[in-house]
């Protein structure tokens, strides 16, 4: 058994997307002791600003790469195998500037530039479970003044549910900049239910994919 958790906030400490993977992964863990979880971590370590290169290498036959070429070719790849390898997925991805974090667009852009994610037309996780765990500060509800400016969730789901169709249930906190902008100090305690909201979304999939994973182990032995 095997679970990719793939991190792109920026912070750690106080960081609400980390802490909400927590959640998952912690229960993830405690169903499934024997199973690796290969972290992906893009708020802390980057990946290389290599796109260029892994589409003209896409674009290359193999012999007449350059090396860089390659070397960006091969961390394509490595995305890819990361993506298949594992039995669920877990995308903790905060809100920047009413879109996705850079990091998790390039690569999405660099997974894409691999033969096994180019066409678009041919999921590659099709019915792979996974959660999204979102946080955003400020709040983007139905008549809210910036309803429909969060661009980053609308378009994360258009990838991984309708291009690699995953299996993907989310969990998200919004609001959570109260705490700490003084503007929003009467929205503290909406802040919290929202929190708590995501708290227990994030419990709740974790569990139910757990399980299924675990049902499904027992069914492919018998
Ligand atoms: C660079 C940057 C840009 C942000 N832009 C927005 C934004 O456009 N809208 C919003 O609601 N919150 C925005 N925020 C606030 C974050 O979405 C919020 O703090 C969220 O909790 C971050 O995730 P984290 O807690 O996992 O770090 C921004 C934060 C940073 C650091």
């Amino acid at each position: 058994m095997r679970f990719l958790r793939l991190d792109a906030s920026i912070r750690v400490e106080g960081s609400v997307s980390r802490a909400l993977a927590d959640i998952v992964e912690q229960e993830w863990r405690r169903r499934h002791p024997d199973a690796e979880v290969v972290h992906r971590d893009l708020g802390r370590e980057p990946l290389p600003p290599v796109w260029t290169d892994a589409l003209a290498g896409a674009m290359t036959p193999d012999g007449s790469r350059t090396d860089d070429q390659r070397r960006a070719a091969a961390l394509a790849a490595k995305l890819v195998d990361e993506l298949l390898a594992a039995d669920a997925l877990l995308f903790a991805v905060p809100l920047y500037n009413f879109g996705l974090p850079q990091q998790v667009k390039h690569w999405i852009d660099l997974v894409i530039t691999d033969p096994r994610g180019f066409d678009v037309d041919r999921p590659l996780l099709p019915g792979r479970p996974a959660v999204l765990v979102a946080a955003r500060g400020g709040g983007y509800g139905p008549g809210t003044p910036r309803a429909g400016w969060d661009h980053g969730t609308p378009y994360l789901r258009r990838m991984l549910v309708d291009v690699w169709g995953l299996d993907l249930r989310t969990a998200e906190a919004e609001l959570t900049a109260a705490g700490t902008n003084p503007a929003m100090a009467h929205l503290e305690e909406l802040a919290r239910e929202h929190l708590a909201g995501a708290r227990a979304d994030a419990l709740r999939h974790a569990a139910d994919i757990a399980g299924r994973l675990g049902t499904d182990a027992v069914a492919q032995v018998t």
